[in-house]
């Protein structure tokens, strides 16, 4: 496939060894989507109980892949074969591309990758997942940015043909066209995108998810949102997709949406409520719909 003009010339290099930080909804997802395509990779989080939900969350996507035979048994197996798990703060000298799926903070984020700095090679490619915030910042205190890239995979990760690959004035068309490539390997499309707040995906998506809370807000019957959206033509409607993203994440990506556009972002305070209710989606069965698709307001 052709790289982008801001790769010409350049010489990708080769991923073979990569590491996913964070084992939630996202670093699984990716984990998973990497090995599937014949990568080895190392997930990681703080406790090995995450690392015990993370890879919980691919025994399932591997079950429904067997289920639909998407997947052989010798596949199914390779796959699972080709992911190692730590909770340690092991070496990571031998790691390509690092990609860092942890929670939206961008002072987690720096201090994160300040510290993956200095365990692995000054070549690995550092690239974050995050939604919204800037690669740039994150990137300040890495002795070499020019390896700080975005890598904004969308969820399920494994089903999301876009890539956004955030550029930074740091990096070079060697790294663009590493990340780039090993992109393609994964059966994704790239598109570069400039590094802003929300980037493409999220400047235009989250004004529309926050406006169909707002609304929500008033309506008795906000499901009919999601309704009137599919019919429309959405693949799914807003409320489902906020379960699907997670309460708490889309919360985080508001306040930098906010913090950059002000009231051109559709306030509301029901996102806040829910998440100190507990409510976080999809994720823990407790959002806008209860696990198994049943809406939140039905008897159970
Ligand atoms: P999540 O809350 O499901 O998972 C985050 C994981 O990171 C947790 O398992 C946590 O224990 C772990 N973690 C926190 N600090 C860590 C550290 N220092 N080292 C290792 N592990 C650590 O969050 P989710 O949804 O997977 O989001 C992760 C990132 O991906 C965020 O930046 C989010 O904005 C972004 N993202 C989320 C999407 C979504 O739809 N949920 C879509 C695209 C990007």
């Amino acid at each position: 496939k052709k790289l982008p003009k801001a790769c010409i010339g350049a010489n990708p290099r080769p991923v073979m060894n990569t590491a996913v930080i964070g084992s939630g909804v996202m670093g699984s997802g990716i984990a998973y989507t990497i090995a599937g395509k014949g990568t080895r990779v190392l997930m990681t989080d703080t406790k090995p109980e995450f690392l015990a939900r993370g890879m919980g969350n691919i025994q399932k996507l591997v079950y429904t892949g067997l289920k639909s035979h998407a997947l052989t048994r010798k596949q199914a197996r390779e796959t699972m074969d080709r992911i190692g798990t730590t909770a340690e703060n092991v070496p990571l000298h031998r790691m390509d591309v690092i990609i860092e799926a942890v929670v939206e903070d961008m002072a987690v984020k720096k201090s994160l990758f300040k510290e993956l700095a200095s365990r692995c090679h000054e070549k690995t490619v550092l690239a974050t997942n995050t939604s919204a915030l800037s690669v740039t910042e994150m990137a300040a205190d890495v002795p070499n940015p020019e390896r700080v890239i975005g890598l904004h995979f969308f969820n399920p990760a494994h089903l999301m043909p876009l890539v956004e690959v955030i550029v930074t004035k740091h990096n070079t068309p060697e790294v663009i066209a590493t990340v780039v490539k090993f992109v393609q390997s994964l059966g994704k499309t790239p598109i570069l995108v400039q590094d802003r707040p929300g980037f493409v995906v999220n400047r235009i998506l989250m004004p529309y998810l926050l406006g169909a809370v707002q609304l929500a807000e008033t309506m008795r019957d906000p499901w009919a949102l999601d309704d009137a959206m599919t019919e429309f033509g959405m693949p799914m409607g807003p409320l489902r997709l906020l379960d699907e993203i997670g309460f708490d994440v889309a919360l985080h990506v508001e306040k930098t949406m906010r913090d950059a556009f002000g009231d051109r972002i559709p306030r509301s305070t029901l996102l806040t409520s829910m998440v100190h209710a507990g409510m976080l989606g999809r994720k823990n069965g407790r959002g806008f719909y209860r696990a198994f698709g049943s809406k939140a307001g039905d008897q159970p």
